[in-house]
Order: C-alpha cells, then structure tokens, then sequence
C-alpha cells in the first residue's frame, strides 16, 4: 500500500515536473470526501425539504449560481428538456450506497420516480441517456428492481429512434436541425448516452442497440476528431449521402478550440465503449483523447482543473470547469485499469491528484453552499451558469470517488 502511494506520488511529480507550471501534490482522503458529500447532501435535503417533511420531487436540483451568495439549489422541472434532471437522484442513490441511510433512500425513490414518464414518450433529445440512466440506472444497482430495468429498457428503445442508419450515429438535438440548418446533428457529449444502449442490450434489451451504439463510436471516432485527438463539439452530417459537412462548436470557445466538457465526454465515452466491447481500437482511441486532453492541460492551467474551455484567449483568468476534471478523473480510474503498466499507473496518479486538488477549499463548496463542488462552467457562449456549482460536476465528483474507494479497497 505505502509502495503504491510513492509510486503514485512520484508519478504525479513526473508529469508535474514535465509541466511548465509546478503543481503542489495534495493527498486525498476518500473516506473523508465521502462523508463531506454525505453531508453536503444532507445539507441539501434540508434546504428541499418543506415545513411538512415532503419534498417536491418534481423540481430536479441544477445550480447554484451565486457561490457563497446563495445556499441552496435552483431547481427545474423534471421534464425530458432539462437535461441535468437525471445526477441528482443519481447522487441520492450513490450517497444511499455509502452510507445506508434509509432516509436518503426515500428520497432517492421519489426524485428518481418524477422522470418516469420521459421513458415513455417521443424521445426529446440524445439527453435522455443522461435522465434516465444517472438516475434509475444507479437505482437499479442499489435494488435490482424488474420496474426499474423496464425504464431503462424502455428509454434505450426511445433513444434507437434517433438513430439514423444513413449517418451511422444518433440524432442528438432534434430541436437544432432548423434553426441552425444542421440536417443531422450529433455532439459529442452524445457519447455518454451510449452506456444505456450497451447496458440494455446486455440486460435484456433489443441485442440491435449494441450494433447501434457501437456503430455511433465508430462513425464518431472517423469523423468528430481532428488529426491529434481533440474533439469538435458537434458534427453536421449530410441526410443524403450520410457524410460529414463540418464540425463546430456549440458550447465552446471556437470551432476549432477544446471545450474541455466535451473532451472529458470524449474520454469517458471512449473508455465506457470499451468496458463494453474489450476491442482494442477503442482503448487505443481512449488512450489517444485522453493524451492530447492532458497535454493541453498541462499547458493552459495552473493545476490539474481545466479553463472551461483551453483556447479562450484569456488563458488563466478565464473561468475554470471543474465539472470536465471531475469527469476525466472518473474515466481515467476505468482506463488506467484496462490500461496497466506504468501508463496506466500514470492515468491513475493523475486522477488522484484531480480528486485531492478539487476536494480542497478551494474547489469545495464546503459551508458556502449546499453543493459539493464550485467553478464549474455550463454554457459560456450563452453566459449561462458560469463559475457557477453544477450537479452533474457533483455527480461525476461523487462516482470518482467511489471508484477510487473500490480501487483502494483491492
Ligand atoms: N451535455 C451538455 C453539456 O455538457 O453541457
């Protein structure tokens, strides 16, 4: 254990060194950030809570935009338009595995049993991954329950049909294609959502949706990428002849910058696909985002939590996104697994390190707010939630640790 430690630190000194800018390695305590989460959400749950002990569980916590201004979260309703609805029952049910407690459960039921209906209805957006998955998905390793993997089963169903067989990928914002005269449009957060297609077809699903999501990676990988790895956040696709008309960006800085949300998506997903396939091209490809995502890193910030986007021109005064750190430090956990040997002990040191430097005060919310995580940014180019505390960093904070805890633990 203490060899593991050194090796990790010394790893981590490696590509601190290699760096222009030199990082202070901080030491994470897992069980410590559990139990500061299990506290945030306690928090959290007493801020929702009504005079009479109900909750609403229509109103999905989203952001806290106002830092220390503000304690609690704004929600939304829960509706298949709000993408974020899903991480908070997601939370309840991760805090639920931690801690056992019974009251967070409840909670955990409710918020989670709002969003049933998106399963059942036209699909909205590719976001319906993120809904239904992050939320009855993390329920269902908690209960096992036949009502539950019936939703999940029914919302990969309700995904395949954005699938377009011309294209070779999913549709993601079906609401985009006029107002911007994008024919076919896939983002490459759209990634994600793949997780619930590979585990329906696993479990009981329609075995097609493995083909589909499978053949959503490939064609994004041939065509969503530049040369050295980095994403586009959206690629337009002719209806026609299928092919790609040109990448772009929706979210980010520029065209052609790194929005660092969407190459966390990138690192994720690629890794996700591979848990999924075992086929070595897509552990390739994995390794290939994730390389050219530090290596930016390592030039444009002054730790291991990226500017929201690498090219914004202002370089470190821009705003920061903690929620793309916590989803890289997450997948990396996954990856350095399939990885191994010194690289993946790389990957490893570096998600770490990700986890110790987001879980100090400068990151944590701690007692400004309910939220675990601060300085995440949403949607810069609309001036929308910036620097802001976002439940999805949270989720993505709280599934990293617990990873990191079951690594610990082996
Ligand atoms: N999926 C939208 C985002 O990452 O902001």
């Amino acid at each position: 254990m203490i060899k593991t430690k050194r090796l990790i630190a010394l790893l981590f000194a490696a590509f601190a060194f290699s760096s222009a800018i030199s990082i202070q390695a901080q030491t994470l305590d897992i069980d410590r950030q559990l139990k500061y989460c299990s506290t945030q959400v306690h928090r959290a749950l007493d801020e929702l809570r009504h005079k009479d002990g109900t909750y609403d569980y229509t109103m999905q916590p989203r952001n806290i935009l106002n830092g220390d201004r503000q304690k609690g979260w704004n929600c939304r309703p829960a509706k298949a338009e709000e993408w974020c609805d899903g991480f908070w029952p997601g939370i309840l049910w991760m805090t639920y595995q931690t801690t056992g407690d019974e009251a967070v459960r409840r909670a955990a039921e409710g918020y989670t049993e709002s969003l049933r209906g998106i399963a059942y209805q036209p699909c909205y957006d590719h976001d319906i991954g993120f809904l239904m998955f992050c939320s009855y998905g993390k329920g269902y390793e908690v209960n096992h329950s036949r009502e539950y993997k019936d939703v999940i089963l029914a919302s990969a169903d309700s995904l395949a049909t954005l699938f377009n067989p011309i294209v070779g990928t999913i549709l993601s914002w079906p609401r985009e294609v006029k107002p911007h005269n994008w024919p076919h449009n896939t983002i490459m957060d759209n990634m994600m959502n793949l997780d619930m297609m590979f585990w329906a077809a696993k479990n009981g699903g329609n075995p097609l949706l493995y083909d589909l999501a499978v053949t959503h990676a490939k064609t994004t990988m041939l065509n969503h990428f530049r040369p050295d790895g980095s994403c586009y956040h959206v690629a337009v696709y002719d209806t026609i002849n299928g092919n790609l008309i040109k990448g772009v960006t929706h979210q980010g800085y520029a065209d052609n910058s790194m929005w660092a949300r969407g190459q966390s998506w990138a690192i994720y997903g690629y890794t996700m696909v591979y848990r999924y396939t075992h086929n070595k091209v897509f552990l390739d490809f994995a390794q290939k985002v994730t390389d050219v995502y530090l290596k930016r890193l390592k030039q444009t910030s002054d730790d291991l939590i990226p500017l929201w986007d690498m090219d914004d021109p202002r370089g470190t005064k821009a705003p920061k996104d903690a929620s793309a750190a916590c989803v890289v430090a997450d997948a990396l956990l996954e990856l350095q697994e399939y990885v191994g040997d010194e690289k993946g002990a790389e990957y490893k040191a570096i998600a770490l390190q990700t986890l110790a430097q987001l879980s100090t005060p400068k990151y944590q919310s701690g007692k400004r707010n309910v939220s675990f995580l601060m300085h995440s940014t949403g949607h810069h180019p609309a001036g929308s939630e910036i620097d802001a505390s976002i439940i999805y960093a949270d989720y993505y904070y709280l599934e990293a640790l617990m990873r990191a805890k079951r690594l610990n633990v082996r």
